[in-house]
């Protein structure tokens, strides 16, 4: 039963506390869960409210938008804005940073992908919402896309919004991880997936087989040993899964473990990789780590990376941390010519 829970608001206010920390926090997450409930809402009413399909547009990276991606979009930015907590805005949808006027007192960046996986939309798979907090630098100019490029390890807090079989929000502000599920006749997100951890080891792994033909050496080898199961040096079989969102399959990973890849491969090497630093990577590593996982390009921790462009993309490795650091060292010894 609900009202024997812990709310979000309640979790967010207990977190305050214990911290000591000011309520503007607990302010401008509030402005996202809104946001997330709305967008929540449209996902949900699909087919009905003529949310799905094409918008007939397209986003600084060359993709089609779908309605809901536009929508979604429009409805972060509106939220986000009339809290007045967030100096500025960068978004997978806009090419330019959205300055947030009439916004004085804003001491905070929000980076987000307003709908993530959304190939999926028309299909009524799980799609979902990610965001990444920064601090606004003394001094510095909200407007400049350099004010956003701060490396992953400086966000203050990152989540993200699953809009799957049940609407759930997981949120860190640099304690641990918690999921929230959403009551819709209530409105309110409970505390239902407290210290969410990623299990160290696993025997499932996640990527697009369908790119194998482009894949780097290490990449290959890692990929081969898993199919090869209990034949193979691994020892023992493994199982495979791709939603083909992100953010379905970081919360697979937050469930029950499990490593994630989106490498940079033979297709992808001019553009980086597929996934975007600012807005997919920063934060789901932030996640992922803040729950004992590890998130790493191959070759340099996620988190470390210096970032480059508001869109720059990179590859990722992501999830238990004993088959990430089996990445790391494929990587290493490729480059060492071993
Ligand atoms: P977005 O819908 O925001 O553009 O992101 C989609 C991303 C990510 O969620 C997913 O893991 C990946 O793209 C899917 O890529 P493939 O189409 O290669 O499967
Ligand atoms: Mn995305
Ligand atoms: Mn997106």
């Amino acid at each position: 039963m609900s009202y024997t829970r812990v709310t979000l608001t309640h979790s967010l206010l207990d977190e305050q506390r214990r911290l000591g920390r000011s309520g503007t926090f607990t302010s401008l997450m509030q402005d996202i869960v809104t946001a997330c409930k709305m967008i929540s809402h449209e996902v949900n009413r699909g087919a009905m409210a003529g949310n799905l399909g094409l918008a007939g547009s397209e986003n600084v990276q060359g993709e089609d938008q779908k309605k809901l991606d536009v929508l979604a979009n429009d409805i972060f930015l509106r939220m986000n804005a009339l809290g007045g907590n967030y100096a500025a805005m960068a978004s997978e949808e806009l090419e330019d940073v959205h300055v947030v006027h009439g916004s004085a007192d804003g001491r905070y960046l929000l980076l987000f992908d307003p709908l993530d996986g959304s190939s999926n939309t028309d299909i009524n798979i799980s799609v979902g919402s990610i965001f990444s907090i920064l601090r606004l630098p003394d001094g510095a100019d909200p407007g400049a896309k350099g004010t956003f490029l701060q490396p992953g390890a400086k966000q203050v807090a990152a989540g993200y919004a699953l809009y799957g079989s049940s609407t759930m929000m997981v949120l860190t502000t640099g304690n641990g991880v918690n999921g929230f599920t959403l009551d819709r006749d209530v409105g309110e997100f409970y505390l239902t997936h407290p210290d969410m951890r990623v299990t160290p080891d696993t025997g499932e792994f996640a990527i697009n087989a369908s790119r194998s033909r482009f894949w780097e050496a290490p990449v290959k080898r890692y990929v081969d040993e898993c199919l090869a199961g209990t034949d193979g040096p691994r020892g023992k079989d493994f199982n495979m899964r791709w939603v083909a969102s992100m953010v379905a399959e970081v919360h697979r990973i937050l469930c029950r473990g499990g490593v994630f890849l989106y490498p940079m491969d033979a297709g992808n090497k001019a553009k980086g990789g597929k996934l975007r630093l600012m807005y997919e990577a920063n934060p789901m590593a932030m996640i992922v780590e803040q729950a004992g996982g590890l998130a790493s390009t191959g070759r340099q921790r996620i988190l470390d990376i210096a970032p480059g462009g508001l869109h720059q993309r990179v590859p990722v490795m992501l999830g238990s941390a004993a088959e990430v650091e089996r990445l790391v060292a494929y990587h290493a010894e490729y480059d060492g010519g071993r």
